[in-house]
Protein backbone atom coordinates (compact mmCIF):
# COMPACT_ATOMS: atom_id res chain seq x y z
CA UNK A 1 0.00 0.00 0.00
CA UNK A 2 1.05 3.70 -0.58
CA UNK A 3 3.14 4.74 2.11
CA UNK A 4 0.74 7.30 4.59
CA UNK A 5 2.63 9.90 5.80
CA UNK A 6 6.27 10.80 4.93
CA UNK A 7 7.79 13.54 6.75
CA UNK A 8 11.87 14.87 5.20
CA UNK A 9 14.49 12.55 5.96
CA UNK A 10 11.85 10.06 7.62
CA UNK A 11 11.15 6.58 7.11
CA UNK A 12 8.14 6.24 5.10
CA UNK A 13 4.94 5.00 7.40
CA UNK A 14 3.33 2.84 5.36
CA UNK A 15 -0.17 1.06 6.01
CA UNK A 16 -0.07 -2.52 5.95
CA UNK A 17 -3.68 -3.42 6.92
CA UNK A 18 -6.66 -3.11 8.88
CA UNK A 19 -7.79 -3.93 12.35
CA UNK A 20 -11.48 -4.66 12.86
CA UNK A 21 -12.65 -3.43 16.15
CA UNK A 22 -16.32 -4.96 17.10
CA UNK A 23 -18.83 -3.66 20.00
CA UNK A 24 -19.84 -6.82 21.32
CA UNK A 25 -22.83 -4.64 23.19
CA UNK A 26 -23.99 -3.49 19.45
CA UNK A 27 -22.21 -5.68 17.17
CA UNK A 28 -21.26 -2.13 14.98
CA UNK A 29 -17.34 -2.52 13.75
CA UNK A 30 -14.55 -0.19 12.57
CA UNK A 31 -11.58 -1.25 10.93
CA UNK A 32 -8.49 0.76 11.81
CA UNK A 33 -5.62 1.17 10.01
CA UNK A 34 -2.72 -0.76 10.72
CA UNK A 35 0.79 1.67 9.86
CA UNK A 36 4.12 0.43 10.09
CA UNK A 37 7.30 2.53 10.89
CA UNK A 38 10.88 2.43 10.03
CA UNK A 39 10.74 -0.67 12.77
CA UNK A 40 9.04 -1.46 16.54
CA UNK A 41 5.68 -2.19 17.08
CA UNK A 42 3.12 -2.26 14.64
CA UNK A 43 0.51 0.54 15.16
CA UNK A 44 -3.27 0.97 15.55
CA UNK A 45 -4.11 4.23 13.84
CA UNK A 46 -7.03 5.61 15.82
CA UNK A 47 -6.70 9.05 14.71
CA UNK A 48 -10.59 9.22 12.44
CA UNK A 49 -12.15 6.28 15.32
CA UNK A 50 -13.76 9.01 17.19
CA UNK A 51 -14.89 11.31 14.28
CA UNK A 52 -16.01 7.70 12.33
CA UNK A 53 -17.31 5.78 15.72
CA UNK A 54 -18.17 8.32 18.42
CA UNK A 55 -15.92 6.10 20.63
CA UNK A 56 -12.47 7.56 22.56
CA UNK A 57 -9.96 5.10 23.82
CA UNK A 58 -8.36 5.13 27.42
CA UNK A 59 -4.87 5.13 27.82
CA UNK A 60 -3.96 6.76 31.02
CA UNK A 61 -0.10 6.95 31.67
CA UNK A 62 0.55 6.26 27.45
CA UNK A 63 0.85 2.87 27.91
CA UNK A 64 0.41 1.52 24.69
CA UNK A 65 -0.53 5.02 22.50
CA UNK A 66 2.00 6.62 20.12
CA UNK A 67 2.08 10.50 20.71
CA UNK A 68 3.63 10.98 17.30
CA UNK A 69 6.26 10.10 14.62
CA UNK A 70 9.46 10.35 15.31
CA UNK A 71 13.00 9.63 13.49
CA UNK A 72 15.66 10.89 16.05
CA UNK A 73 15.37 7.53 18.96
CA UNK A 74 14.39 4.05 19.00
CA UNK A 75 14.09 1.86 21.75
CA UNK A 76 13.60 -1.47 21.94
CA UNK A 77 13.11 -2.22 25.81
CA UNK A 78 13.29 -6.06 25.71
CA UNK A 79 16.04 -6.12 23.69
CA UNK A 80 17.62 -3.16 25.43
CA UNK A 81 18.15 -1.59 22.72
CA UNK A 82 18.60 2.34 22.45
CA UNK A 83 19.24 4.16 18.97
CA UNK A 84 20.15 7.63 18.06
CA UNK A 85 19.27 8.28 14.68
CA UNK A 86 19.88 4.53 14.11
CA UNK A 87 23.63 4.54 16.34
CA UNK A 88 23.63 2.26 18.94
CA UNK A 89 24.33 4.44 22.01
CA UNK A 90 27.56 1.84 23.24
CA UNK A 91 28.72 3.15 19.69
CA UNK A 92 28.08 7.08 19.72
CA UNK A 93 29.14 6.85 23.63
CA UNK A 94 32.55 5.07 22.53
CA UNK A 95 33.51 7.36 19.48
CA UNK A 96 32.10 10.71 19.85
CA UNK A 97 31.74 13.62 21.84
CA UNK A 98 28.53 15.27 23.20
CA UNK A 99 28.31 18.14 20.87
CA UNK A 100 28.59 15.52 18.04
CA UNK A 101 25.82 13.57 19.30
CA UNK A 102 23.82 17.05 19.48
CA UNK A 103 24.48 17.58 16.09
CA UNK A 104 23.28 14.26 15.20
CA UNK A 105 20.08 14.76 17.12
CA UNK A 106 19.48 17.95 16.02
CA UNK A 107 20.07 17.17 12.23
CA UNK A 108 19.72 13.66 12.18
CA UNK A 109 23.30 12.70 10.65
CA UNK A 110 26.72 12.92 12.53
CA UNK A 111 28.95 15.96 11.45
CA UNK A 112 31.63 15.89 9.38
CA UNK A 113 35.14 17.66 10.53
CA UNK A 114 34.35 21.01 9.22
CA UNK A 115 30.39 20.80 10.66
CA UNK A 116 31.90 19.85 13.83
CA UNK A 117 33.76 22.58 13.99
CA UNK A 118 31.37 24.90 13.05
CA UNK A 119 29.05 23.34 15.70
CA UNK A 120 31.61 23.88 18.19
CA UNK A 121 32.11 27.45 17.64
CA UNK A 122 28.27 28.45 17.41
CA UNK A 123 27.74 26.85 21.10
CA UNK A 124 30.61 28.41 22.49
CA UNK A 125 29.63 31.53 21.15
CA UNK A 126 26.22 31.37 22.62
CA UNK A 127 27.56 29.86 26.17
CA UNK A 128 27.41 33.95 28.28
CA UNK A 129 23.85 34.58 28.93
CA UNK A 130 22.47 37.79 29.24
CA UNK A 131 23.52 39.80 31.74
CA UNK A 132 19.96 40.64 33.12
CA UNK A 133 19.49 37.18 33.55
CA UNK A 134 22.17 36.80 36.44
CA UNK A 135 19.59 38.61 38.46
CA UNK A 136 16.83 36.63 38.63
CA UNK A 137 19.45 34.10 40.57
CA UNK A 138 19.19 36.31 43.76
CA UNK A 139 15.35 36.57 44.06
CA UNK A 140 15.94 33.19 44.96
CA UNK A 141 16.51 31.36 48.84
CA UNK A 142 20.16 30.21 48.72
CA UNK A 143 19.05 26.89 49.73
CA UNK A 144 16.46 26.86 46.82
CA UNK A 145 16.73 23.33 45.44
CA UNK A 146 18.76 23.83 42.44
CA UNK A 147 16.23 22.10 39.94
CA UNK A 148 13.51 24.75 41.25
CA UNK A 149 15.96 27.70 40.40
CA UNK A 150 16.59 25.76 36.63
CA UNK A 151 13.22 25.61 36.45
CA UNK A 152 12.29 29.69 36.95
CA UNK A 153 16.02 30.50 35.21
CA UNK A 154 15.04 28.83 31.99
CA UNK A 155 11.26 29.95 31.90
CA UNK A 156 13.21 33.77 32.51
CA UNK A 157 15.06 32.99 29.15
CA UNK A 158 11.61 33.41 27.52
CA UNK A 159 11.86 37.41 28.27
CA UNK A 160 14.62 37.45 26.55
CA UNK A 161 16.29 37.07 22.92
CA UNK A 162 13.28 37.76 21.54
CA UNK A 163 15.15 37.55 17.98
CA UNK A 164 15.00 34.15 17.35
CA UNK A 165 11.63 32.85 18.83
CA UNK A 166 9.58 32.78 15.84
CA UNK A 167 8.66 29.20 15.47
CA UNK A 168 7.66 29.41 11.98
CA UNK A 169 11.15 30.24 10.87
CA UNK A 170 13.74 27.25 10.59
CA UNK A 171 16.65 29.67 10.76
CA UNK A 172 14.82 30.73 14.35
CA UNK A 173 14.38 27.16 15.13
CA UNK A 174 17.88 26.38 15.03
CA UNK A 175 19.42 29.51 16.80
CA UNK A 176 16.98 28.92 19.47
CA UNK A 177 17.98 24.89 20.03
CA UNK A 178 21.91 26.19 19.98
CA UNK A 179 20.88 28.83 22.50
CA UNK A 180 19.76 26.47 24.62
CA UNK A 181 22.34 23.73 24.16
CA UNK A 182 25.16 26.49 24.84
CA UNK A 183 23.65 28.30 27.79
CA UNK A 184 22.09 25.56 29.90
CA UNK A 185 25.22 24.79 31.36
CA UNK A 186 26.05 27.92 31.92
CA UNK A 187 22.68 28.35 33.92
CA UNK A 188 23.45 24.97 35.58
CA UNK A 189 26.72 25.91 37.13
CA UNK A 190 25.24 29.16 38.37
CA UNK A 191 22.56 27.33 39.97
CA UNK A 192 25.16 25.47 41.87
CA UNK A 193 27.31 28.81 42.69
CA UNK A 194 24.38 30.57 43.59
CA UNK A 195 23.48 27.33 46.38
CA UNK A 196 26.94 27.60 48.24
CA UNK A 197 27.69 31.50 47.80
CA UNK A 198 30.16 31.49 45.06
CA UNK A 199 30.96 34.09 42.87
CA UNK A 200 29.11 33.43 39.19
CA UNK A 201 32.26 32.52 37.22
CA UNK A 202 32.10 33.12 33.33
CA UNK A 203 32.29 30.81 30.16
CA UNK A 204 35.82 30.09 28.76
CA UNK A 205 35.87 29.49 24.97
CA UNK A 206 38.69 27.86 25.04
CA UNK A 207 37.37 25.07 27.03
CA UNK A 208 35.20 22.14 25.84
CA UNK A 209 31.63 21.94 26.42
CA UNK A 210 31.77 19.32 29.65
CA UNK A 211 35.35 20.65 30.79
CA UNK A 212 33.82 24.65 30.75
CA UNK A 213 30.96 23.52 32.81
CA UNK A 214 33.51 21.70 35.02
CA UNK A 215 35.32 24.74 34.90
CA UNK A 216 32.24 27.24 35.75
CA UNK A 217 31.10 24.99 38.01
CA UNK A 218 34.08 24.44 40.43
CA UNK A 219 36.66 26.76 39.96
CA UNK A 220 37.04 30.31 41.35
CA UNK A 221 38.52 33.14 40.47
CA UNK A 222 40.93 34.05 42.94
CA UNK A 223 42.98 30.73 42.00
CA UNK A 224 43.89 28.89 39.09
CA UNK A 225 41.78 25.47 38.54
CA UNK A 226 42.83 22.73 36.03
CA UNK A 227 40.28 20.53 34.83
CA UNK A 228 40.70 16.98 35.19
CA UNK A 229 40.21 15.54 31.41
CA UNK A 230 39.84 12.28 32.46
CA UNK A 231 36.40 13.50 34.34
CA UNK A 232 35.68 15.81 31.43
CA UNK A 233 35.32 12.90 29.54
CA UNK A 234 33.64 10.92 31.94
CA UNK A 235 31.04 13.69 32.31
CA UNK A 236 30.78 13.82 28.59
CA UNK A 237 30.05 11.01 28.23
CA UNK A 238 27.21 11.12 31.21
CA UNK A 239 25.71 13.91 29.18
CA UNK A 240 25.77 11.59 25.92
CA UNK A 241 23.84 9.10 28.42
CA UNK A 242 21.69 11.12 29.18
CA UNK A 243 20.52 13.10 26.10
CA UNK A 244 17.56 11.68 24.67
CA UNK A 245 15.34 9.05 25.50
CA UNK A 246 12.15 9.47 23.11
CA UNK A 247 8.92 10.07 24.35
CA UNK A 248 9.05 10.21 28.53
CA UNK A 249 7.13 12.34 30.52
CA UNK A 250 9.39 15.24 30.52
CA UNK A 251 10.00 15.09 26.65
CA UNK A 252 6.30 14.99 25.82
CA UNK A 253 5.97 18.13 28.21
CA UNK A 254 7.99 20.30 25.99
CA UNK A 255 6.29 18.39 22.81
CA UNK A 256 2.58 19.04 24.55
CA UNK A 257 3.69 23.00 25.46
CA UNK A 258 5.37 23.31 22.13
CA UNK A 259 2.15 21.65 20.44
CA UNK A 260 0.27 25.63 21.72
CA UNK A 261 3.53 26.76 19.86
CA UNK A 262 4.23 28.21 22.90
CA UNK A 263 7.78 30.22 23.21
CA UNK A 264 10.02 27.46 22.90
CA UNK A 265 12.81 28.61 26.10
CA UNK A 266 9.33 28.33 28.26
CA UNK A 267 8.69 24.74 26.63
CA UNK A 268 12.19 23.53 28.18
CA UNK A 269 11.06 24.93 31.25
CA UNK A 270 7.84 22.69 31.41
CA UNK A 271 10.52 19.76 30.15
CA UNK A 272 12.57 20.77 33.25
CA UNK A 273 9.86 20.72 35.83
CA UNK A 274 8.58 17.42 34.79
CA UNK A 275 12.13 15.81 34.98
CA UNK A 276 12.37 16.62 38.27
CA UNK A 277 10.12 14.09 39.84
CA UNK A 278 11.59 11.56 41.34
CA UNK A 279 10.07 8.61 39.34
CA UNK A 280 11.86 10.46 36.04
CA UNK A 281 15.05 12.42 36.53
CA UNK A 282 14.95 12.81 40.22
CA UNK A 283 15.58 9.08 40.46
CA UNK A 284 19.56 10.03 40.50
CA UNK A 285 19.25 11.92 43.66
CA UNK A 286 16.58 9.57 45.45
CA UNK A 287 18.81 6.81 44.06
CA UNK A 288 21.93 8.30 46.63
CA UNK A 289 19.67 9.40 49.25
CA UNK A 290 18.53 5.74 49.14
CA UNK A 291 21.90 4.03 49.25
CA UNK A 292 22.95 6.46 52.32
CA UNK A 293 19.58 5.38 54.20
CA UNK A 294 20.43 2.04 53.50
CA UNK A 295 24.04 2.25 54.83
CA UNK A 296 25.21 -0.72 55.08
CA UNK A 297 25.54 -4.39 53.29
CA UNK A 298 23.54 -6.02 55.67
CA UNK A 299 20.49 -3.80 55.68
CA UNK A 300 19.63 -4.94 52.40
CA UNK A 301 17.34 -7.17 52.57
CA UNK A 302 15.17 -5.15 54.94
CA UNK A 303 14.76 -2.20 51.84
CA UNK A 304 14.71 -5.28 49.22
CA UNK A 305 11.69 -6.36 51.74
CA UNK A 306 9.76 -3.00 51.99
CA UNK A 307 10.31 -2.64 47.62
CA UNK A 308 8.30 -5.53 47.27
CA UNK A 309 5.25 -5.16 50.15
CA UNK A 310 2.66 -3.73 48.29
CA UNK A 311 1.21 -1.69 51.67
CA UNK A 312 4.82 0.32 51.63
CA UNK A 313 5.35 2.88 49.19
CA UNK A 314 9.14 2.61 48.90
CA UNK A 315 10.48 1.63 45.66
CA UNK A 316 14.06 0.51 45.27
CA UNK A 317 14.50 4.24 42.87
CA UNK A 318 16.87 3.31 40.15
CA UNK A 319 15.27 0.09 39.01
CA UNK A 320 12.69 0.13 36.47
CA UNK A 321 11.79 0.95 33.44
CA UNK A 322 8.29 2.16 31.74
CA UNK A 323 10.49 0.60 28.17
CA UNK A 324 13.31 -1.56 29.26
CA UNK A 325 12.34 -5.29 30.42
CA UNK A 326 15.89 -5.38 30.48
CA UNK A 327 19.50 -4.44 31.53
CA UNK A 328 19.05 -0.31 30.73
CA UNK A 329 21.88 -0.42 28.38
CA UNK A 330 23.12 3.54 29.45
CA UNK A 331 23.14 1.71 33.17
CA UNK A 332 25.57 -0.75 32.03
CA UNK A 333 28.06 2.06 30.64
CA UNK A 334 27.33 4.08 33.79
CA UNK A 335 28.61 1.46 35.86
CA UNK A 336 32.07 0.40 34.20
CA UNK A 337 32.03 4.47 34.19
CA UNK A 338 31.66 4.31 37.65
CA UNK A 339 34.65 1.74 38.24
CA UNK A 340 37.11 4.45 36.09
CA UNK A 341 35.87 7.83 37.62
CA UNK A 342 36.50 6.35 40.90
CA UNK A 343 39.82 4.69 40.07
CA UNK A 344 40.89 8.53 38.25
CA UNK A 345 40.40 10.02 41.23
CA UNK A 346 42.01 7.26 43.69
CA UNK A 347 38.59 6.20 45.39
CA UNK A 348 39.58 2.39 46.92
CA UNK A 349 36.44 1.67 48.69
CA UNK A 350 33.54 3.43 48.14
CA UNK A 351 30.75 2.09 50.68
CA UNK A 352 28.21 3.75 48.36
CA UNK A 353 29.48 1.43 45.28
CA UNK A 354 29.76 -1.58 47.63
CA UNK A 355 25.85 -1.31 48.67
CA UNK A 356 25.02 -1.10 45.36
CA UNK A 357 26.88 -3.25 43.71
CA UNK A 358 25.29 -5.72 46.43
CA UNK A 359 21.44 -4.18 46.14
CA UNK A 360 21.55 -4.79 42.35
CA UNK A 361 22.79 -8.37 42.85
CA UNK A 362 20.31 -9.03 45.20
CA UNK A 363 17.24 -7.20 43.21
CA UNK A 364 18.69 -9.39 40.26
CA UNK A 365 18.23 -12.59 41.97
CA UNK A 366 14.97 -11.56 43.57
CA UNK A 367 11.79 -13.67 41.78
CA UNK A 368 9.76 -10.31 42.59
CA UNK A 369 11.91 -7.93 40.73
CA UNK A 370 13.03 -11.08 38.17
CA UNK A 371 9.10 -11.66 37.51
CA UNK A 372 8.64 -8.02 36.85
CA UNK A 373 11.58 -7.20 34.96
CA UNK A 374 13.07 -4.65 37.10
CA UNK A 375 16.76 -3.88 36.33
CA UNK A 376 18.94 -1.10 37.21
CA UNK A 377 18.44 2.03 35.32
CA UNK A 378 20.74 5.14 33.68
CA UNK A 379 19.73 6.63 37.39
CA UNK A 380 21.34 3.93 39.60
CA UNK A 381 24.95 4.31 39.30
CA UNK A 382 25.14 7.79 37.71
CA UNK A 383 24.44 9.41 41.26
CA UNK A 384 27.86 7.96 42.73
CA UNK A 385 30.08 9.31 39.72
CA UNK A 386 28.94 12.17 40.28
CA UNK A 387 29.19 12.72 43.67
CA UNK A 388 32.47 11.37 43.19
CA UNK A 389 33.25 14.34 40.63
CA UNK A 390 32.06 16.87 43.91
CA UNK A 391 28.45 18.06 42.89
CA UNK A 392 26.12 17.60 45.79
CA UNK A 393 22.77 15.21 45.24
CA UNK A 394 20.68 18.40 44.55
CA UNK A 395 22.55 19.27 41.40
CA UNK A 396 21.88 15.58 39.79
CA UNK A 397 18.69 16.23 38.26
CA UNK A 398 20.38 19.76 36.88
CA UNK A 399 22.99 17.38 35.53
CA UNK A 400 19.98 15.68 33.68
CA UNK A 401 18.13 18.45 32.50
CA UNK A 402 21.49 19.99 30.98
CA UNK A 403 22.03 16.59 28.77
CA UNK A 404 18.64 16.27 27.89
CA UNK A 405 17.97 19.76 26.64
CA UNK A 406 19.15 18.70 22.87
CA UNK A 407 16.72 16.06 23.14
CA UNK A 408 13.83 18.22 23.98
CA UNK A 409 14.68 20.88 21.73
CA UNK A 410 15.47 18.59 18.92
CA UNK A 411 12.30 16.56 20.11
CA UNK A 412 10.11 20.07 19.83
CA UNK A 413 12.19 21.13 16.20
CA UNK A 414 10.42 17.22 14.63
CA UNK A 415 7.07 18.18 16.14
CA UNK A 416 7.11 22.02 15.00
CA UNK A 417 8.30 20.47 11.42
CA UNK A 418 5.59 18.08 11.28
CA UNK A 419 3.37 18.37 8.83
CA UNK A 420 0.39 16.36 10.72
CA UNK A 421 1.53 18.66 13.84
CA UNK A 422 -1.72 19.38 16.33
CA UNK A 423 -2.27 21.23 19.46
CA UNK A 424 -1.92 17.74 22.10
CA UNK A 425 -5.44 17.56 23.25
CA UNK A 426 -5.94 14.19 25.05
CA UNK A 427 -9.84 12.47 25.46
CA UNK A 428 -10.89 11.59 28.84
CA UNK A 429 -13.34 9.11 30.51
CA UNK A 430 -15.50 11.31 32.32
CA UNK A 431 -16.52 9.70 35.93
CA UNK A 432 -17.99 13.01 37.49
CA UNK A 433 -21.85 14.18 38.26
CA UNK A 434 -23.76 14.18 35.33
CA UNK A 435 -25.63 17.10 34.81
CA UNK A 436 -27.69 18.96 37.53
CA UNK A 437 -29.26 22.33 38.99
CA UNK A 438 -27.25 24.49 41.42
CA UNK A 439 -28.94 24.89 44.61
CA UNK A 440 -29.04 28.72 45.49
CA UNK A 441 -26.95 29.03 48.51
CA UNK A 442 -29.51 29.58 51.41
CA UNK A 443 -31.02 26.39 50.38
CA UNK A 444 -28.07 24.34 50.86
N1 LIG B 1 10.79 -1.05 43.11
C1 LIG B 1 9.82 -1.93 43.46
N2 LIG B 1 8.78 -2.25 42.67
C2 LIG B 1 8.71 -1.65 41.47
C3 LIG B 1 9.67 -0.71 41.04
C4 LIG B 1 10.75 -0.42 41.91
N3 LIG B 1 11.70 0.46 41.56
N4 LIG B 1 9.34 -0.25 39.81
C5 LIG B 1 8.21 -0.87 39.48
N5 LIG B 1 7.82 -1.71 40.47
C6 LIG B 1 6.67 -2.62 40.44
C7 LIG B 1 5.38 -1.83 40.67
O1 LIG B 1 5.03 -1.80 42.02
C8 LIG B 1 4.39 -2.62 39.83
O2 LIG B 1 4.02 -3.76 40.59
P1 LIG B 1 2.53 -4.38 40.40
O3 LIG B 1 2.44 -4.79 38.97
O4 LIG B 1 2.51 -5.51 41.35
O5 LIG B 1 1.59 -3.27 40.76
C9 LIG B 1 5.24 -3.12 38.65
O6 LIG B 1 6.58 -3.14 39.12
C10 LIG B 1 5.16 -2.20 37.44
O7 LIG B 1 5.47 -0.89 37.85
P2 LIG B 1 4.72 0.41 37.32
O8 LIG B 1 4.88 1.50 38.31
O9 LIG B 1 3.34 0.05 36.89
O10 LIG B 1 5.59 0.68 36.03
P3 LIG B 1 5.72 2.05 35.27
O11 LIG B 1 6.16 1.71 33.92
O12 LIG B 1 4.48 2.85 35.42
O13 LIG B 1 6.87 2.83 36.09
C11 LIG B 1 8.97 3.61 36.81
C12 LIG B 1 8.19 2.90 35.70
C13 LIG B 1 10.37 3.95 36.29
C14 LIG B 1 8.27 4.91 37.19
C15 LIG B 1 9.06 2.66 38.03
O14 LIG B 1 9.75 1.48 37.70
C16 LIG B 1 9.73 3.34 39.23
O15 LIG B 1 9.06 4.04 39.99
N6 LIG B 1 11.09 3.15 39.42
C17 LIG B 1 11.80 3.83 40.46
C18 LIG B 1 12.12 5.24 40.04
C19 LIG B 1 13.19 5.32 38.99
O16 LIG B 1 14.24 4.69 39.11
N7 LIG B 1 12.96 6.14 37.96
C20 LIG B 1 13.92 6.39 36.89
C21 LIG B 1 13.47 5.85 35.57
S1 LIG B 1 14.79 5.83 34.35
C22 LIG B 1 15.21 7.47 34.05
C23 LIG B 1 14.10 8.38 33.65
O17 LIG B 1 13.11 7.97 33.04
O18 LIG B 1 14.20 9.56 33.91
Amino acid sequence: MEPKTTMPGHAPVRQVGTVTVTDDTTGRTFKLPLLEGATGPRTIDIRKLYAESGYFTFDPGFTSTASCESAITYIDGDEGVLLHRGYPIQDLAEHCDYLEVCYLLLNGELPDAQQKADFERTITYHTMVHEQLIRFYSGFRRDAHPMAVMCGVAGALSAFYHDSTDFTNPVHRMITSHRLIAKIPTMAAMAYKYSVGQPFMYPRNDLGYAENFLYMTFATPFEPYKVNPTLAKALDKILILHADHEQNASTSTVRLAGSSHANPFACIASGITALWGPAHGGANEAVLKMLEEIGSADRIPEFVKRAKDKNDPFRLMGFGHRVYKNYDPRAKIMRELCYEVLGELGIKDEPLLDIAMKLEKIALEDEYFVEKKLYPNVDFYSGIILKAMGFPTSMFTVLFALARTVGWISQWKEMIEDPQQKIGRPRQLYTGATPRSVVPLAQR
